[in-house]
């Protein structure tokens, strides 16, 4: 009998996965048996809930939020503002001129207020801004179009509009690389400061998009104890473990190696043991998919090729991984 992993983890965290309108079907057994939390890897972005001004789209979020709501899951709405995924007319004039602050911020509004008005009470949880923050150099925010017209007021807006439409919901900024230590200062810095004018952020979101060495398991510690230290909780909110190194961009691999599949689940080992240590500060653990017969690690950063992030193999048994994840 294979366990549960939302009823081990029940006096922790949440566990949660990334689904579309096809995985919520493909790997429906799998997620009815292990998850309590649902969020859509690409259907409540921007671009699929908006394409063109005033018309929205949400059928397929809504059969999304459906197959949760009926299977007892809460959702986590992914995610409101990015600089991908977003359509181009948002940032364009009826003339094809880059639009002014005023004019983004009123567009913002009626997309945020859309969007969480339609499910109050059904997704308890939002990413309203995502990845927002530089990688690298001395720039605190990332180029974007956001960014670019509106510097740090559209973070700003976002929280605003976002706790305005839905006063319960829960409102978080959502980030990569935020174990990292120069971009982990740079997330904080973000939040403090936001937090410091009273603008309504709830928690912080770790994507944990991360590989079998890096970041080591001492950053991980020190990125939640640091964002701990705001007062905000934290979500790990797209949890793979990618068999491949940040740097390694080989395509050979028919599949892993034993070797790789030990060192897996080792590493799932060592980081479940750490966020058991936190988890009256993480309250859900959302992984980006739920087993290998597919994730978007099998097309970024190296196109087609196969990639074994999950604690499920492509048939859905579970990998020594999972075993581990049950026991530590
Ligand atoms: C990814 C999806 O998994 C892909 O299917 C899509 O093509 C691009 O976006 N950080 C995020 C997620 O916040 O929204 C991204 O999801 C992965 C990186």
């Amino acid at each position: 009998m294979i366990p549960s992993l939302r009823e081990v983890y029940k006096e922790h965290f949440r566990i949660g996965a990334a689904v579309s309108p096809i995985t919520i079907k493909t790997q429906k057994d799998l997620l009815v048996s292990h998850v309590n939390s649902i969020t859509a890897e690409n259907h409540m972005k921007f671009e699929h809930l908006q394409p063109k001004e005033g018309e929205f789209t949400f059928e397929q979020a809504d059969e999304i939020v459906h197959f949760a709501l009926s299977n007892n899951m809460v959702v986590r709405g992914h995610t409101l503002v990015w600089h991908n995924q977003t359509p181009p007319w948002m940032f364009y004039d009826r003339e094809g001129k880059v639009v002014g602050k005023e004019l983004l911020f009123e567009r913002l509004k009626a997309h945020i207020s859309t969007v969480i008005q339609r499910y109050k009470g059904k997704v308890y949880c939002w990413d309203v801004v995502n990845e927002a923050v530089a990688d690298e150099g001395n720039d605190l925010l990332r180029i974007s179009r956001w960014s670019e017209i509106a510097g740090m007021e559209f973070i700003e807006k976002a929280f605003l509009y976002a706790r305005e439409a839905d006063p319960n919901a829960l409102l978080f900024y959502n980030d990569y690389n935020e174990s990292f230590p120069e971009k982990r200062e740079k997330i904080y810095k973000l939040v403090k400061s936001l937090l410091e004018k009273h603008i309504p952020v709830d928690g912080i979101g770790l994507q944990a998009h991360w590989s079998l060495t890096r970041p080591t398991l001492e950053e991980i510690r020190l990125a939640i104890e640091r964002y701990a230290s705001l007062g905000v909780q934290l979500h790990i909110t797209e949890l793979d473990i990618s068999m491949f190194e940040f740097d390694d961009h080989r395509n050979d691999l028919i599949k892993p190696t034993d070797q790789m599949v030990d060192k897996q689940a080792e590493r799932y080992d060592q980081i479940f043991s750490l966020f058991k240590e936190y988890s009256d500060v993480i309250r859900n653990v959302t992984f980006w998919g739920i087993a290998d017969d597919y994730t978007w690690l099998d097309n970024f950063p190296v196109k087609q090729r196969k990639n074994w992030p999950f604690l499920f193999d492509e048939n859905h048994q579970p990998k020594p991984a999972f075993w581990k994840v049950c026991t530590c």
